[in-house]
């Protein structure tokens, strides 16, 4: 059995989640990929705090140069934002480490240079938990859709919002409340605002327009409007006229390397849609290519356990990421009335 020696780094929600599916689903791992998947050492950055799991501290370290000395083939990230995540992982791929991470902040605006940086060192950057936590989106579009033309994304790309706007619709309850509901279960992003202004959702698209495109459409290119002005009176307007409130996040290109429209922000969908049955933490991707023709993905999309089950089949499928794409720049020309992408 290849015995392969991972650093764990974060022990929040999603690096709690990886720790324990590895543990706990050792048996199906070894038995599958021939491999035992060892944590040597996991960091956080109090070492003082409480933690759920026990019997790990001999692991735990707030020096990340402690975890570089040792002999480690994968480092997974989970600490979020982008520095130091991005020094730490710039350092982990120079000495030849593969990276997994669930940064979608850090990928948006570092995707790249990571990717290139991670080609010349012959290690691979996996980065499936970025989007739509548990949906395999980002392999459907590395695998299963590389000779199509794509040319329309169309998603529930945050989970928190999703959770938000479902219960405001179903209960009559306090926007506030749930917010603190969706926290305390692990849906949120540590400064919440990310998701409720539309930023974490943008951050996604952008790195779903650079497979799907091969474009490189900066997220503050993206028309962005989060849930926050949404009130319970327009929610009830919605319903009464036919219609759910989904903050959607859309990109459509306008022939091969063409313009591309792009846009997150509160959308109409009629009930009779798809999307609009696609609840609480649920997550939606919606991709039309011209020979697939349409594709729609659904999964849980935020929380522990789907999160951790994109990052650690990232891990057990390390060499099947057998090359990368250089992705290159095309301006994006943002339309009015793109919105209406995909919703029909
Ligand atoms: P948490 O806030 O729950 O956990 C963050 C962890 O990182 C904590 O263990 C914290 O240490 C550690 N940490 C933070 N900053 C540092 C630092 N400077 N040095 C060392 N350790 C540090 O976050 P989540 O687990 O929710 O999210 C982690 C990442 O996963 C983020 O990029 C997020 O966007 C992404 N993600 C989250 C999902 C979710 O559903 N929550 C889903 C998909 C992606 P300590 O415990 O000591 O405070
Ligand atoms: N905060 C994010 C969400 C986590 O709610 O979708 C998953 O990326």
């Amino acid at each position: 059995m290849e015995q392969v020696q991972v650093a764990l780094l974060g022990l929040g929600t999603v690096g709690s989640g990886v720790f324990k599916m590895i543990q706990q689903n050792q048996d199906v791992i070894a038995r599958r990929t021939g491999r035992f998947f060892n944590i040597r050492s996991i960091l956080v950055k109090n070492l003082e705090k409480k933690r759920e799991i026990q019997e790990i501290h001999h692991l735990l370290t707030d020096d990340y140069n402690q975890i570089l000395r040792q002999q480690i083939h994968v480092v997974i990230e989970a600490i979020g934002g982008v520095e130091p995540a991005r020094t730490y992982l710039i350092e982990a791929i120079k000495k030849g480490c593969h990276v997994v991470t669930a940064n979608k902040e850090l990928i948006a605006k570092h995707g790249r240079e990571l990717e290139e940086l991670a080609e010349q060192h012959g290690v691979r950057l996996l980065y499936e938990a970025s989007v739509g936590g548990g949906i395999p989106v980002i392999g459907t579009l590395e695998h299963f859709l590389k000779a199509n033309h794509v040319y329309r994304i169309c998603g529930i790309l945050n989970g928190t919002t999703n959770y938000i706007l479902s219960q405001l619709s179903e209960q009559k309850r306090e926007y506030t409340e749930i917010l603190k509901e969706a926290q305390e279960k692990g849906y949120a992003e540590a400064d919440p605002s990310s998701d409720v202004e539309g930023r974490d959702a943008a951050y996604k698209l952008s790195i779903l327009i650079r497979l799907a495109f091969d474009a490189d459409v900066p997220v503050e290119q993206i028309r962005c409007r989060g849930i926050t002005d949404v009130t319970s009176g327009e929610l009830e307007l919605a319903d009464r006229l036919g219609y759910t409130v989904k903050l959607l996040a859309q990109a459509e290109q306008f022939g091969e390397s063409g313009p591309i429209a792009c846009s997150v922000c509160p959308t109409l969908i009629p009930k009779s849609h798809l999307l609009s049955k696609v609840n609480d933490v649920y997550n939606a991707v919606y991709l039309e290519g011209d020979r697939i023709q349409d594709l729609t993905l659904i999964g849980q999309g935020a929380g522990e356990n789907p999160t951790a089950s994109a990052m650690v089949e990232d891990l057990c499928n390390i060499e099947r990421w057998q090359s990368f794409r250089r992705v290159k720049k095309a301006e994006p020309w943002i339309v009015e009335g793109a919105a209406e992408a995909g919703t029909q």
